[in-house]
């Protein structure tokens, strides 16, 4: 076998300096527990790469190479897993509560245009899923407004993936048939792809959660999801980014976050509200 091929052995000492290179990066923490999951994330690449050691690796990284091999990184060690219509309750409050709430304030504020963000959102099915939603409501609670939805990640397969807006039955599982007809172009050999009148809603670009200088450049917006990415941070992370949306969000915007991400420790800026078997935040003042 070629010794290239072979898998290499991560010390403890290289996972440390990985580990710690990696949440300066990007904000994602790995425990001690995490170093045979970071060991298998990083190995093939290493094999791509035809490095022997992951000091080899850690020093292409630090490198002119550097910032090239990052996006590389980030592609490797994140968990992208999503689905369609995620969390029913709280994408039920978002419907049925948020937005309505959302467009409520952005007429009495003067507004032509709702922004919605989806950070984290992975390979799309968040934003779109907001987007089936607005495309639903243009007529009625969100007559007279624009809506753009930002979908930002790390990493830019997912990315690409949801620029492509081709989905296959299993994410799209929580959908009804009705909803699957009405938004969904079928491809054949089980996949679907989303139609032009939803992706109309929603754009696309990279985005560093720990770049904290360049929030201002997206903006402000009325409502923030962030779903299952805060469970990768440490609390300091946590606490910048909570910051940076607090700082994007108009006053009294909604924030949602993943069911198991709870935010008491940092929240003072923003309340919790209880939806029907779903949580909410919204930005106090
Ligand atoms: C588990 S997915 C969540 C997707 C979607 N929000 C949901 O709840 O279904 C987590 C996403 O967070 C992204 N991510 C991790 N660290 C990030 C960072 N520092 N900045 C932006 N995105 C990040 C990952 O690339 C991944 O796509």
């Amino acid at each position: 076998m070629d010794p290239l091929q072979a898998k290499q052995q991560m010390t403890l000492a290289e996972f440390r300096s990985l580990r710690d290179f990696i949440y300066v990066k990007s904000g994602i923490f790995f425990s001690e527990s995490k170093q045979y999951f970071l060991e298998n994330r990083l190995s093939k690449r290493m094999a791509d790469l035809k490095l022997k050691t992951y000091s080899d690796y850690l020093s292409m990284l630090q490198g002119f190479q550097g910032p090239v091999e990052l996006k590389h990184l980030f592609v490797e060690i994140t968990t992208n897993e999503t689905s369609f219509w995620r969390n029913p309750p709280q994408i039920e409050a978002f419907q049925n509560i948020v937005l309505p709430e959302a467009a409520r304030l952005a007429r009495e504020r003067g507004q032509s245009r709702l922004r919605i963000w989806s950070a984290a959102c992975s390979s799309g099915e968040e934003p779109y899923t907001l987007a089936m939603i607005c495309q639903d409501l243009k007529d009625s609670i969100l007559r007279g407004l624009s809506v753009e939805i930002l979908g930002t990640d790390i990493s830019e397969k997912v990315l690409a993936q949801a620029g492509d807006a081709v989905y296959n039955s299993y994410t799209l599982r929580n959908l009804t048939p009705e909803q699957l007809l009405r938004h969904f172009v079928p491809l054949g050999k089980d996949l679907f792809q989303v139609k032009p009148d939803v992706r109309r809603f929603v754009s696309l670009r990279h985005f560093n959660l720990v770049d904290y200088p360049a929030y201002r450049q997206l903006g402000t917006f009325d409502v923030i999801f962030c779903r299952n990415v805060l469970i990768y941070f440490d609390e300091a992370v946590k606490a910048q980014v909570l910051k940076g949306f607090h700082d994007l969000l108009h006053s009294r915007a909604h924030m949602l976050v993943g069911h198991s991400e709870s935010i008491h420790a940092f929240n003072t800026g923003f309340e919790l509200l209880h939806f029907s078997k779903a949580m909410g935040y919204r930005k106090r003042t």
